[in-house]
């Protein structure tokens, strides 16, 4: 029986590698065959039960009931493009801008975080009439053709338009040995040499780009008064300040945004994954002249965004998260694993730093007694819980940050079995 199961995974991964690609990305050494979710859950073929601590989409939680009865009778409905007027898809612009500070008051809806970021370089760009954007050197903004330049963008390799400065970061900065003042001073000193490198190169400086929380970078901590002092910086050379909430937003930080976790107003917000709990939703919120001379320059439409369906998922998703009180419940469930973890630090010196806000949590997985990121072994935790039975992954700029990113209802009962799993899957047995 064993063997038929394993067979027929085989033969399905098979099957994906010929019709998907080689190398279309599947997680773990053996891919999981998921068939259902539920809430923090996903079950596999086999019926085995996973929890899930990795997957921010479906932030109200798996196959939510208000989210897919809200979108079952709107598909029911009614379900088309957005060069008619519609009640509810007005209604969800209004209560999606109205969550962020006064002055981000409009907002283009697209499907997702690429075109997202996409828009909102150009809307920089033409704001400024200049072309320059400044990002971090291990970033990930998306994957169209402007977006995808930023991507980690050496800081000595610009490309048109784009250049980088070192992530900003506390616990393994460029410059080793300087106090946090002095990390924040280099920090803001290398973006301000990038921007008067595009002044002098004829390029101009446009605006920079930043997620709150630093996540693809790895989650970094950079040292405090960092955002306040670029968005300063940003400003006086007249750029606009782009906050990319596509992993940040939506309570994910135990705030509504990360920029408010963070504590900075960003000129433009980028919304994207947790929108529409799994349907694809993306935005670009904006003051209402930039978002006006977008529309009157580009007419932009896209097909699928903007609709009766998307705008039924994004408001059941926003009513869930306040009627359950999920931003309070990310802060305070965020902070008690977050704590838990540093305790276990001390007997696992392969605990480089625990990190993160909210429910979005890092661990920094390094060889014992050094800063010196250790990817395998951060591997090898992903696969030891996987076999505990719960999900995550890493990120960073060098895959050795455990990522922690559960749906926002995860609870302080879920946080117990991922604990103990973690505990148990990092006791020694990894050569810790
Ligand atoms: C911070 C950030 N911005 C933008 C994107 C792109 O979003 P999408 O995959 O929906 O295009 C991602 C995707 O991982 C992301 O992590």
């Amino acid at each position: 029986m064993n063997d038929t199961i394993s067979d027929r995974r085989k033969d399905l991964r098979a099957r994906h590698d010929r019709v998907m690609g080689q190398g279309a990305p599947l997680f773990y050494d053996e891919p999981i065959q998921l068939v259902r979710g539920e809430g923090v859950w996903l079950y596999d073929v086999d019926g085995t039960r996973y929890l899930d601590c990795y997957n921010n989409v479906p932030c109200v939680g798996h196959a939510n009931e208000r989210v897919v009865a809200a979108m079952h009778s709107q598909a029911a409905t009614l379900n088309v493009h957005s060069r008619y007027l519609h009640e509810n898809v007005i209604r969800y612009a209004e209560r999606l801008t109205s969550l962020h500070h006064d002055g981000l008051e409009s907002v283009v809806i697209v499907c997702t975080g690429s075109e997202a970021n996409e828009i909102a370089l150009a809307i920089a760009r033409e704001a400024t009439g200049r072309a320059g954007i400044v990002c971090t050197d291990a970033t990930y903004h998306g994957n169209t053709p402007e977006v995808a330049k930023l991507t980690h963008r050496p800081v000595d390799r610009p490309a048109a338009g784009v250049r980088s400065i070192a992530t900003p970061q506390m616990y393994r900065p460029s410059t080793p040995g300087l106090s946090e003042d002095q990390l924040c001073d280099g920090a803001i000193a290398d973006l301000e040499t990038q921007i008067a490198a595009f002044e002098s190169d004829g390029t101009g400086f446009a605006g920079a780009i930043f997620c709150p929380l630093l996540a693809n970078e790895g989650l970094t901590n950079p040292p405090a008064g960092f955002f306040e002092r670029m968005v300063d910086v940003v400003h006086r050379a007249g750029g606009l300040v782009i906050a990319d909430e596509v992993q940040a937003g939506f309570a994910r930080s135990g705030s509504w945004w990360g920029y408010e976790t963070v504590g900075f107003r960003p000129d433009v917000a980028v919304v994207g994954k947790p929108m529409g709990n799994g349907l694809p939703i993306a935005g670009v919120v904006a003051p209402h002249d930039l978002i006006s001379n977008f529309r009157q320059r580009h007419r932009y439409f896209n097909t699928f965004a903007a609709s009766p369906l998307q705008a039924a998922a994004g408001n059941a998703v926003i009513s869930e998260i306040e009627s359950r009180g999920l931003v309070d419940q990310v802060a305070r469930v965020g902070a008690d694993v977050k704590s838990e973890l540093q305790q276990l630090q001390p007997e696992r010196p392969s605990m480089g730093d625990v990190r993160g806000h909210g429910l979005f949590i890092g661990v920094d997985w390094v060889h014992p007694g050094t800063t010196d990121p250790d990817p395998d072994g951060a591997a090898a935790v992903v696969e030891a819980m996987r076999s505990r039975r719960v999900l995550l992954s890493r990120a960073g700029e060098h895959g050795n940050v455990l990522k922690i990113r559960p749906p926002l209802i995860f609870d302080s009962e879920h946080a117990d079995i991922l604990l103990e799993a973690f505990a148990e899957a990092t006791d020694g047995t990894l050569g810790v």
